[in-house]
């Protein structure tokens, strides 16, 4: 070893100078980092026997890109563009071994090195659309140079990361190989010293050609989905498009572009929910050992085999986890194999898994028909019919089938946790899991905490979240938890409210939809069934009534068997083997009927009160639930309503969101509201307290968080 600094250490083999990049876990380039490469470059040019320079990871990555925590502080110097230029002018060919992932920075790095060689298994990709920002460290320019305008425009609006062979196929990367990348890498080193190549600098190589307008649609279409609503993408395009011209130029424009993107809202509210989604997974005095070590589930037994009992199964099937789906009844688990069957069937057509990876995944999950059938596994979640009786009776007897310090959870949407704990004899062990639907999909998972749940116990829930990829919040045991407790006393409500008032589904949907929500609330609904929704609220009804008139609509549907898509009708009319939601007259007379029963005046609503109505009173509950504890943190809210309910990402979550409109404004509408329409629209005391002292939600958690530590 010749000379290392904290994070990059400098080693030399006969000819070649090794850059080897250690700082965990992702290798992100931080200042030191920086720093510590341009060190490196300086100490092998001290040596006349290296003739060549690779740059390679000590850890499973090579590097995830640009440290997120300086885009707040600002980077202090040397930047990552006076690295890449230290590498591009080295007189030293430089080549970087890429393993694991290459990300943003990451790749931008690679790309200023003048030869890339990547393991079979590595990712290349620029995320940072992801975070509303554009590349800013000569992504928009280099990597036009080394696969084309249009190539490179694709990749930069996707943000996904492309494989080493497509990479090679491109032309980003010179060779893929298998096995050992260190020595692979230095093989290739070898070849070049004896070919004589020499440095070869990206930015030397020829502009790209310009991309034509029809380039341009053709790559905004195919992400429009993705896009909508969001504004980075008209700066990628400009951004590539300067890399037609002169490199020193097309730079300056990038430089100015990733100025104007960082700046923007919705970059504050992507990089805000990217960390907020790290956050969450972290809760403050728990076991350090419990959190640090790995779950030891491998075995997971699933009680019923509903819809949601299947999904779950398939979720941890997926994550590689043997599964046993146990119900009592034949024909519920018949139709669960063919949920599972065909579930697998459609992600292979996809082209998302390959088929024998489907046909592994089945063949993890096996059924049983006897609670019994449980008895080994690590972790047990009853899915069974939303029923306090049932699920106290399922949950005791499993209590004396398992081990002691076993998980048992319950997927209870609406039941108290810690009465259905108390019917076993180990309380401590026991929590809610609450998957949303799809729950092979859907990226929430609420943890549930009970007034008995261990720690140890919360503890292991967060790392089954992780197992299982998915956004981790912990709930306190209450009236719909954070996610439907904001859904029903806040959103969901005041989009009944003003359908009694006189706007129709179709106005409330479409206002909500331009807003940013995947669906409006109506479309949602339907889509569920309005009779789920009902039932929900008849057994939260049994913890804390509402006045009326809440849901009054819904449940009449509900009354009629118009329980949405499934029937045909809902608050839609819908023709047979169609989702196109249509207006029904008959569902306006009813609305009328009610409205005219509370001595309601309809009028015209503009679409801007729907908005502003249906998201304050969703800020509002959402404010309830963090001053009564249920939430700890704003930005678990913005989490659970971002990766739960459809909520833009873009706008950071009903929380974030709020903070942008300014406290002092969101507290006089509500006061506003308040006045006019009543009582459910008392302002939450935190909203009032805040905004008095001109603060925001997120200093107010960061001030909780630093007060635990
Ligand atoms: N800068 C600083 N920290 C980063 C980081 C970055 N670019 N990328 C990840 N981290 C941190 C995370 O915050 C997390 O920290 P924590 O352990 O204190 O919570 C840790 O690294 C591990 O990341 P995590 O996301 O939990 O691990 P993972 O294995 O699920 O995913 C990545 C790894 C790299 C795929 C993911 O973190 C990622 O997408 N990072 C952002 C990449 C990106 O957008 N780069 C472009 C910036 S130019």
């Amino acid at each position: 070893m010749t000379a290392s600094s904290k994070f990059v250490a400098f080693d030399e083999t006969g000819a070649v100078g090794l850059i080897r990049l250690d700082k965990p876990p992702v290798n992100a380039l931080s200042r030191d980092v920086r720093t510590g490469i341009l060190d490196a470059i300086a100490e092998a040019s001290k040596h006349t026997q290296i003739k060549i320079l690779l740059i390679y990871s000590a850890g499973s990555m090579f590097s995830a890109g640009a440290d997120l925590k300086e885009f707040d502080t600002g980077f202090g110097e040397p930047s990552l563009q006076d690295v890449q230029a230290a590498l591009e002018r080295s007189r030293l060919p430089v080549v970087a071994a890429i393993n694991g992932l290459a990300l943003g920075g990451g790749l931008e790095l690679a790309m200023a090195c003048h030869y890339r060689v990547a393991h079979k298994n590595a990712k290349l990709g620029l995320p940072e659309i992801t975070l509303g920002i554009i590349p800013g460290a000569g992504a928009t320019q280099r990597l036009p140079r080394l696969i084309g305008a249009r190539a490179a425009l694709e990749m930069i609006l996707s943000g996904a990361p492309i494989s080493a062979s497509e990479a090679k196929s491109k032309g980003l990367v010179d060779e893929v190989v298998e096995g050992d990348l260190r020595a692979s890498a230095l093989n290739f080193c070898e070849r070049l010293l004896q070919n004589r190549l020499g440095p070869r600098p990206t930015s030397n190589l020829a502009a790209a050609s310009s991309l034509t307008k029809a380039d341009i649609a053709e790559a905004l279409r195919a992400h429009a989905r993705t896009l909508k609503g969001r504004t980075t993408q008209a700066f990628v395009v400009d951004a590539i498009k300067a890399s037609a011209l002169p490199f020193a130029e097309g730079i300056a424009v990038e430089a100015e572009l990733a100025q104007k993107s960082l700046a923007s809202r919705e970059s504050q509210a992507l990089r805000h929910i990217f960390l907020a989604e790290r956050e969450s997974g972290k809760v403050a005095g728990l076991p350090a050992r419990a959190q640090e070590q790995e779950a030891e589930i491998k075995r997971v037994a699933i009680i019923g085999a509903g819809t949601m009992g299947s999904a779950i199964a398939i979720a941890f099937a997926d994550a590689g986890r043997t599964v046993t789906l146990i119900d009592n009844s034949q024909t519920a688990l018949a139709r669960s194999r063919e949920v599972i069957a065909s579930t697998y069937a459609s992600s292979v057509k996809r082209g998302r898994i390959l088929q024998e990876i489907a046909h592994e995944r089945i063949a993890r999950i096996a059924a049983g028909m006897q609670l019994a059938d449980a008895a080994d596994a690590d972790l047990v979640i009853e899915a069974v019919f939303e029923d306090l009786d049932l699920k106290k009776q399922v949950l005791s007897a499993l209590d004396s089938i398992l081990p002691s310090d076993h998980l048992l959870a319950s997927n209870t949407s609406t039941l108290s946790v810690t009465e259905l704990a108390r019917a076993t004899a180990h309380p401590g062990r026991v929590l809610g899991l609450h998957f949303f639907a799809p729950a092979n999909v859907t990226r929430l998972l609420e943890i549930v905490r009970g007034n008995d749940t261990s720690g140890e116990t919360l503890a292991t829930a967060l790392q089954v979240a992780k197992l299982l990829k998915k956004n981790p919040v912990v709930s306190r045991d209450a009236f719909g938890f954070i996610g439907n407790r904001m859904m029903l006393d806040g959103y969901f409500r005041e989009a009944e409210q003003l359908l009694l008032e006189g706007a129709s589904p179709m106005q409330v949907d479409a206002a909500l939809e331009r807003f940013g929500f995947a669906m409006g609330p109506q479309r949602v609904s339907d889509l569920g069934g309005n009779d789920v929704g009902t039932k929900t609220r008849i057994q939260l009804y049994k913890r804390e009534s509402r006045p009326d008139p809440y849901f009054v609509i819904a449940d009449r549907l509900t009354e009629l068997g118009w329980l949405g898509q499934k029937t045909g009708r809902g608050f839609y009319r819908y023709e047979s083997g169609s989702r196109d939601a249509m207006p029904d007259p008959e569902v306006t007379a009813l609305i009328e009927t009610l409205a005219a029963q509370r001595n309601m005046v309809r009028r015209d609503i503009k679409d801007d009160e729907i908005v502003e109505r249906c998201i304050l009173s969703l800020i509002n509950v959402g404010a309830m639930v963090l001053e009564q504890g249920i939430a700890s943190r704003a930005s678990d809210i913005d989490v659970v309503w971002t990766s739960g309910y459809g909520f833009p990402r873009h706008l950071g979550g009903p929380m974030f969101y709020a903070d942008t409109l300014g406290l002092g404004h969101v507290a006089e509408r509500i006061r506003y509201y308040h006045e006019k329409l009543g009582h459910y629209w008392r302002p939450a005391e935190l909203i009032e307290r805040l905004a008095a002292a001109n603060s925001t939600f997120e200093r107010s958690t960061l001030a909780d968080d630093s007060a635990k530590r």
